[in-house]
């Protein structure tokens, strides 16, 4: 499997830390210091997250050259967005002209990884040649905005690549320990038969917890792909790692003892876009034109779950 295009898109609103101070009991130092965000994209009122996700698959078919017709297999990873049914992926391919099956996954901010390897699993059963994944987030409708530990982590975006069959083969280690350290309750509506009517619960995340799992599992992860390739971290040329915390993307840089160059980050930009983030790294890569063909690249995202994942490709 391999990668041949890719693409993304960002809402208009840029939130500064200091924007934030207008209403969080927050500043700018602190946020910096303990995250590496200085601002995020943020959805509002006339923007939705469809729209994003739209405009990143447009974006990664043109790259790919290919007509959206030419697809097999449409997946949207998302933890939430604006429909209950039908799949934000069906809403994707009525929008590019699809005319393939298509349909979303929901595994929290490691999606990418796991969508990776059900496109791959696609592929290998004869399934589908060409494929649309897309993931689009719209994180900032979860979080509790009076939270402050945990709203000034998130942003909004969307990042899609189109996948091909015709590669080398990739490497895929995944994993998933439950824990309730990152959480988010959906509402329930009483009905004539259930009295219990839920409120929509926002984000609830225990962060030294969640730290902790993200560096071991990220670093895990990594090793395991790397192992099942017979490479070492010097023959990997980028390691892109979801952009939850530059804190934790520097612990896993002093872990493999690499270069800093080899740890690309926008997070200082974007903040955590859940699973958008990894593609959306991608894409920027991709447009300033770091990627040449035979580069080694290990993806590596956690969250939620806690699940985690790891997939080497090359490019
Ligand atoms: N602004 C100012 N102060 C804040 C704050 C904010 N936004 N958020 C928390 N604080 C305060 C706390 O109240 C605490 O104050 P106290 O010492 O007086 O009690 C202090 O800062 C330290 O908080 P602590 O929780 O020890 O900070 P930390 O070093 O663990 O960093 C996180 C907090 C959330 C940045 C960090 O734990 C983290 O990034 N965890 C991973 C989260 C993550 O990646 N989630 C998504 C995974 S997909």
């Amino acid at each position: 499997m391999k990668i041949i295009g890719t693409g993304s898109a960002v809402p208009r609103r840029k939130v500064t830390n200091e924007m934030l101070t207008e209403f969080l009991d927050t500043n700018d130092e602190w946020i910096s210091t303990r995250t590496g965000i200085k601002s995020r994209r943020v959805l509002s009122t006339d923007e939705d997250v469809t729209q994003l996700a739209i405009k990143a698959s447009e974006e990664a078919l043109k790259d790919a050259h290919l007509d959206a017709t030419d697809l097999d297999y449409i997946i949207c990873h998302n933890v939430d967005n604006d429909y209950k049914t039908p799949a934000l992926a069906c809403v994707i391919q009525g929008a590019i002209k699809a005319k393939c099956p298509s349909v979303d996954m929901n595994g929290a901010c490691a999606g990418f990884i796991f969508s990776l390897d059900c496109a791959n699993g696609l592929m290998k059963a004869g399934r589908a040649k060409k494929i649309l994944l897309v993931c689009a987030e719209h994180m900032t409708k979860l979080t509790d905005w009076t939270r402050r530990e945990s709203c000034v982590l998130f942003g909004d975006g969307a990042g899609a690549v189109i996948l091909t069959d015709e590669g080398p083969d990739c490497e895929i280690s995944l994993s998933t320990v439950y824990s309730d350290a990152l959480y988010c309750n959906a509402s329930t509506k009483e009905t004539p038969f259930s009295h219990q009517e839920k409120k929509y619960d926002k984000l609830s995340m225990k962060g030294k917890e969640v730290f902790k799992f993200a560096v071991q599992s990220s670093a895990h992860d990594i090793q395991q792909v790397m192992d099942q390739a017979k490479v070492t971290a010097d023959d990997v040329k980028y390691f892109v790692l979801h952009q939850a915390n530059l804190r934790i993307v520097d612990a896993i840089k002093t872990h493999m003892n690499q270069t800093e160059e080899k740890f690309p980050h926008n997070i200082e930009r974007r903040g955590n876009t859940s699973s958008a983030s990894v593609p959306l790294l991608l894409d920027e890569m991709n447009k300033n034109g770091m990627l040449k063909e035979g580069d080694i690249v290990i993806f590596s995202a956690f969250g939620a779950g806690f699940s985690s994942g790891a997939c080497l490709m090359r490019w």
